[in-house]
């Protein structure tokens, strides 16, 4: 095979991925929520960005108690989005445009509106229905089966039937009670989802993001946890309920259902490990990446961007899969206001964005990341994230629809003329920060962005960078960050206070223009060509 041919077959180690969230992208028909027919219309917007494909989150059937991350039909379309033809124009509009597709798939729970779960609830204890998810009985009416917390915040168990008086079982869920847990030791339920992806991959469908991909699999005899804090950060504290050994067998069989497809559909797991843990998820016959999750957390520090590197690339020599990386999504807090808000955050989360762009490995934008989306302080009242409302922090923030025009006038672009009113609300100063915006000035992030995507296409062509090189970090003096990503190309992030000198070389971008002496001031980026 030529190194071309190969380098397309493998086209996913060096991809960089738009992800879309869909409610909050672009609302077609005016119901003040983001759907395919909005997403669709503003792809070429997608494509001239130069990404080589997109992700989008759950559209599939939904009560959206956890927008959308409470899936009651695998292989369908929520009404809300629109219909299963629009989906099937937006597959061959996006690959027309050079875009691939990767969809979510939500394999540890369902919702549970979803048909197996209502007939699980209704065929009563000791049924075969029932052995789909966890289906417990407590001590008593009560007390659940064992400790454990949910992520959202209380106690991970609810009664199947609070009202019966001899229906005393309890159902497992790690999210909300409306997201019950399917039971995984079960191989009916791994049965099921092979007919999901398949019904997905069939339809030209380019690959799958796996939600809670390291949960899937809890402890044998569900014993409790040594820790019942409520957990917000990822199930880590509950070693029952995360990384155990039989998940990966899951990821074999996906892999080779995923590899019997040509071209070979890709699998990114949600692995929210840490990276020596997360990298055993790559392994050569399980999933293709995992996203570099320790990145989402990571604050303006050098030592602990290195530090996180190279912990990343140790897991990159050991299984050969280079990371994905990922500075944002629709979980966590905009990097803008992250990296301490502001202008000097918005500043670092342009620098964050450059040079996630050149590190080795995959990248992800979270649609608003190019123009450097701060978080929003969305009004209580306004606020509909489960977390939130079950006690926990608020993702709303992170969620707020896209502005697209300067102009207020619906909704800053994100609805057609007369729309309802859109689903979370957005500030006053959102048109400043608009697309549009973004698009009148020629030093925008939006435009950095392209040019440097156009620029990282080059490079591969060149050569200069290659989908399997490695990163080699350290801190500078005046905490310069750099990654080594061979010995003609690095990285460097200024995360000091002053400006630095540079590494010898050319400087191909940076985030903001060189000094008078040519060091990178603080809260900039530059990618440096060495001689
Ligand atoms: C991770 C998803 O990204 C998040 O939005 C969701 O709430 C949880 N998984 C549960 O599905």
């Amino acid at each position: 095979m030529s190194r071309h041919a190969s380098e397309e077959r493998r086209w996913w180690q060096a991809a960089v991925i738009y992800q879309v969230y869909p409610r909050s992208f672009a609302d077609g028909d005016g119901d003040g929520v983001g759907d395919l027919a909005g997403l669709l219309a503003r792809l070429p917007y997608i494509a001239s960005l130069g990404v080589d494909g997109i992700w989008v989150t759950p559209f599939q059937p939904s009560p959206q108690v956890d927008q959308g991350y409470d899936v009651s039909d695998y292989c369908g379309v929520d009404p809300l989005f629109g219909t299963m033809q629009q989906f099937d124009d937006l597959l061959a509009a996006a690959h027309a445009l050079g875009l691939r597709i990767l969809l979510d798939v939500v394999p540890n729970h369902c919702s549970s509106e979803h048909p197996l779960f209502r007939a699980a609830v209704a065929a009563g204890p000791g049924s075969l229905e029932r052995e789909l998810f966890h289906f417990e009985d407590g001590p008593d009416g009560d007390t659940p089966p064992n400790n454990w917390q949910s992520v959202f915040g209380g106690r991970a168990w609810s009664r199947a039937d609070p009202s019966s008086e001899t229906d005393l079982q309890w159902y497992l869920h790690l999210f909300s009670p409306q997201q019950p847990d399917w039971n995984w030791r079960n191989p009916a339920v791994g049965d099921y989802f092979e007919g999901v992806l398949r019904f997905w991959f069939d339809k030209g469908v380019d690959g799958l993001r796996v939600d809670v991909a390291h949960a899937l699999v809890k402890a044998e005899g569900l014993p409790d946890a040594a820790s019942t804090t409520t957990v917000t950060d990822g199930l880590r504290s509950n070693a029952q309920v995360s990384d155990q050994e039989e998940v990966h067998e899951v990821y074999r069989r996906w892999r080779r259902v995923a590899a019997s497809y040509s071209p070979e559909r890709v699998l990114v797991g949600e692995v929210n490990l840490e990276p020596a843990r997360a990298a055993r998820y790559t392994r050569h016959d399980e999933l293709h990446q995992a996203f570099a999750y320790a990145f989402v957390k990571l604050r303006w520090d050098a030592e602990a961007w290195a530090a996180v590197g190279t912990d990343l690339e140790v897991g990159r020599r050991e299984h050969g899969a280079p990371p994905t990386w990922a500075l944002e999504n629709h979980d966590v807090v905009r990097s803008a206001t992250r990296f301490g808000g502001g202008e000097r955050g918005a500043l670092r989360a342009r620098a964050g964005l450059l040079a996630i762009l050149g590190l080795p490995g995959g990248a992800y934008i979270y649609q608003g990341q190019e123009l450097t989306l701060p978080e929003v302080d969305v009004p209580l009242e306004a606020r509909v994230d489960p977390m939130w409302t079950r006690g926990g922090v608020s993702r709303d923030g992170a969620r707020v629809p896209l502005p697209w025009t300067v102009a207020p006038d619906n909704a800053f672009g994100f609805s057609p003329s007369g729309a309802a009113e859109p689903w979370l609300p957005a500030p006053a100063e959102w048109g400043s920060r608009s697309v549009e915006a973004h698009q009148q000035d020629g030093g925008s992030t939006l435009h950095l962005v392209i040019a440097a995507l156009e620029l990282r296409k080059q490079l591969f062509e060149k050569e200069v960078l290659q989908p399997d090189d490695g990163g080699t970090w350290r801190v500078e003096d005046g905490g310069l960050l750099v990654c080594e990503r061979n010995d003609q190309f690095l990285v460097a992030v200024a995360m000091g206070e002053g400006s630095v000198r540079l590494p010898a070389g050319d400087v191909v971008v940076s985030s903001s223009p060189l000094t008078a002496e040519g060091l990178l001031p603080p809260d900039a980026a530059a990618w440096v060509l060495r001689g």
